[in-house]
């Protein structure tokens, strides 16, 4: 292999960096001092590639800390890994979170997509654009970046300041007020004179999973972020805010939110934690996939796959090991249940996957985690921690003997890595882009090996099921739909948030509960299933929210998202922002989906514009039609959906609701 390293060297602390994730260098072959045993032989080869999952860790710890990945940084990173810097380099600026040119150390995210922008995002970006510059500015002391949806839709408009240091740190706004956004615009005064340099202290784990420095807050969990919020901005409001009925005797799968400390295992044992985990190590993990194939639980994550048989198909592999992927990326414009569950529940999540990796026969289990999420990162980091010190994790979890670890992979900003087979390639240290099906990950998953991939909110489930047996959590929702759901509503409605509903409940029980929608305003749309899903009008609120009803109705319920757009809403400018935001996150990977996206954001930007809707409609119909049919994945698949709704069932461009548009007006 030519590996072309290049002749830049990295400074201290992108040294430093890297050796927290990978440990110190062993030779000169791999970037520390040269040995005379070095003339003789050459080492790393096989041994260094074989770490190459510890690529993207290791640039999230130089980001992390300088604030950019530097040309030397990067070589150095290749040189520990023997990673040819071209794949480095293409791996590195596949992700919107890493800057490969210098920038100012602290980064805010503008939240600008559909639940923000309703709520009104737009006036703070020109005002973040007056205070700090163009977006993306290499000048003054802070950058900014418009953001895709930064999951905190029930605290629209929301913005994220992430600042690099030894210890990085983190402010939220949200909602955002111009004050807030102006604090979060003001970088640290002092960065040296508290710890944020990017000098030589010791630095935390920043892979996400090692130990590092203890935590000012809570000594017993080491984490990747400073608990401590920038200078001046805010605390984070507490994770139950999110849920507007916390403490509801009817939930099942919040009902710890609120209620117990998240860094507490002492709390979530009060409150029945693990008790799951033991129910599970008696039955065995035959018992286990029995109950959890007859509670007919399916996937939360949108695709709606059974999980009962997607973890068979794992445990019957023959080939080892086996692995559990936890795809907590959480990416979906409109989607944040996942973040409510690891910020308010995180011991939950770890139980969970700990039954699953026992089911299927895993003893090594990713938790893949959006790069945006920093509270929940902490807490998960918390959570792992102090379940390994007790047995909960680890060689022989509880004395069972049985053996399950879990490692932490944070995203960098790329929606497209939530696909279930671009999340091997991201943990692998790939670009992370989609795989073609066959083989399926059951046979063929993480570094090639049987893998069972599955979404937060699903893995948590397990754990009533468990409780109260398959067959009573299949009684509870309807016969095609079971068990509890997890709707996250956003817009216009009095109370956005996260609700808990059994299945069967309608899409107005669901707008009722968040208290409907403010005198003087009316329902224009509810976007379902987020920008991959699609428009239902204001007049279909007795579709029932469940997978068949909501087919039955030509939509989705995707991940759960339930985006209200009252009588204000600009539509149009919506659907622009759903295309942008295709068109941005397409991994570019298959032409129908490369191209198509950036013709569907045109045409309907000339439609904004006043371009003739007719015979853009009429494009758009036959872009839509090649994304739809020829794309490798889902995200090309379902970029036409949500405009195709619009033009169909909305009537958008001319014609009355439920009359194809193009038709008639091409
Ligand atoms: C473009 C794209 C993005 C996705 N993002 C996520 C995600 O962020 N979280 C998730 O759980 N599933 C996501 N999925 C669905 C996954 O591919 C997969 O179906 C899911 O993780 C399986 O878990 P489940 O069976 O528990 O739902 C995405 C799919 C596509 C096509
Ligand atoms: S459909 Fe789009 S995102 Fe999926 S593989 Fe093709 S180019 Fe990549």
């Amino acid at each position: 292999m030519d590996l072309r390293f290049l002749d830049e060297t990295p400074n201290d602390a992108e040294r430093e960096a890297v050796d927290s994730v990978l440990g110190p260098p062993e030779s000169g072959w791999d970037g520390g001092t040269r040995l005379d045993t070095d003339l003789r032989y050459a080492r790393g080869g096989h041994t260094a590639r074989d770490r190459r999952d510890l690529l993207l860790p290791a640039l999230h710890a130089i980001n992390d800390r300088v604030g950019w990945i530097s040309r030397g940084a990067l070589d150095h990173v290749c040189r520990r890994l023997t990673i040819p810097p071209a794949e480095a380099y293409a791996v590195a600026s596949f992700y919107a979170m890493f800057a490969l040119q210098e920038r100012p150390r602290r980064v805010v995210h503008l939240c600008t997509d559909i639940a923000c922008a309703a709520k009104g995002s737009g006036p703070l970006r020109d005002r973040l654009a007056e205070r700090a510059g163009p977006p993306g500015g290499h000048d003054g002391d802070v950058t900014w970046h418009e953001s895709p949806c930064l999951g905190m839709c029930e605290r629209a408009p929301a913005a994220l300041a992430i600042e690099a240091g030894t210890r990085p740190r983190y402010a939220v706004a949200a909602p955002a007020t111009p004050e807030a956004l102006d604090t979060l615009a003001t970088a640290s005064p002092d960065p040296a004179a508290n710890g944020h340099a990017n000098g030589h202290a010791a630095g935390p784990s920043a892979n996400g999973h090692g130990p590092g420095p203890a935590d000012r807050d809570h000594p017993a969990a080491p984490t990747t972020f400073d608990g401590a919020p920038l200078p001046g901005t805010d605390p984070e409001p507490d994770p139950a805010d999110a849920v507007p009925d916390a403490g509801s005797s009817d939930h099942v799968l919040l009902r710890r939110i609120g209620r117990v400390d998240p860094l507490s295992l002492d709390d979530y044992r009060a409150e029945g934690g693990y008790s799951a985990l033991r129910e599970a190590l008696r039955m065995g993990p035959a018992g286990v996939l029995r109950e959890v194939s007859d509670s007919g639980l399916v996937g939360r994550g949108g695709a709606a796959f059974p999980t009962g048989r997607k973890w068979q198909a794992t445990a019957s592999q023959p080939d080892r090991p086996h692995y559990l992927v936890c795809n907590a990326d959480e990416s979906e414009p409109g989607t944040f249940k996942d973040r409510v569950i690891m910020e308010g529940d995180p011991f939950s999540l770890i139980e969970a996957m700990t039954i699953a990796g026992y089911a299927i026969g895993a003893r090594t289990g990713y938790l893949y985690i959006r790069g945006e999420y920093p509270r929940a990162l902490r807490h998960l980091e918390n959570a792992i921690t102090v379940a390994r010190e007790r047995d909960l994790l680890g060689d022989d979890v509880l004395g069972s003997g049985f053996s399950f670890d879990i490692e932490i992979r944070r995203g960098a900003g790329a929606y497209i890595c939530g696909e279930e087979t671009a999340i091997f390639g991201s943990i692998e240290g790939e670009r992370g882009e989609p795989r073609t099906k066959p083989p399926f990950p059951v046979e063929k998953g993480l570094f090639g090996k049987p893998t069972a991939v599955n979404n937060v909110e699903t893995l948590v489930n397990v754990l009533p099921i468990l409780l109260m047996g398959g067959p009573a959590y299949a009684a509870v929702g309807t016969e095609g739909s079971t068990g509890p759901k997890l709707f996250c509503l956003s817009g216009g409605v009095r109370r956005p948030g996260l609700y808990e509903l059994p299945f069967g409940a309608t899409l107005r029980d669901l707008i009722e509960a968040a208290g409907g929608m403010p005198e003087g305003r009316s329902i224009q749309a509810v976007l379902l299933g987020g920008a991959a899903g699609a428009f239902v009008r204001g007049d279909e609120l007795d579709i029932p929210l469940t997978f068949e009803g909501a087919r039955a109705a030509g939509t989705t319920l995707g991940s759960g998202v339930v985006l209200v757009l009252d009588d204000t809403a600009d539509l149009v400018a919506t659907l622009v922002r759903v295309a942008a935001f295709f068109r941005d996150e397409s991994c570019g990977q298959c032409v129908p989906c490369r191209v198509g996206t950036v013709r569907q954001e045109e045409s309907l930007l000339r439609i904004s514009r006043g371009g003739d809707a007719a015979s853009e409609v009429a494009l758009l119909r036959e872009v839509g039609q090649a994304m739809r049919d020829a794309s490798i994945c889902g995200l090309g698949q379902t970029a036409w959906n949500a405009v195709e709704s619009a033009v169909d069932r909305l009537g958008l461009f001319g014609p009355a609701p439920g009359e194809p548009a193009g038709k008639q007006t091409s």
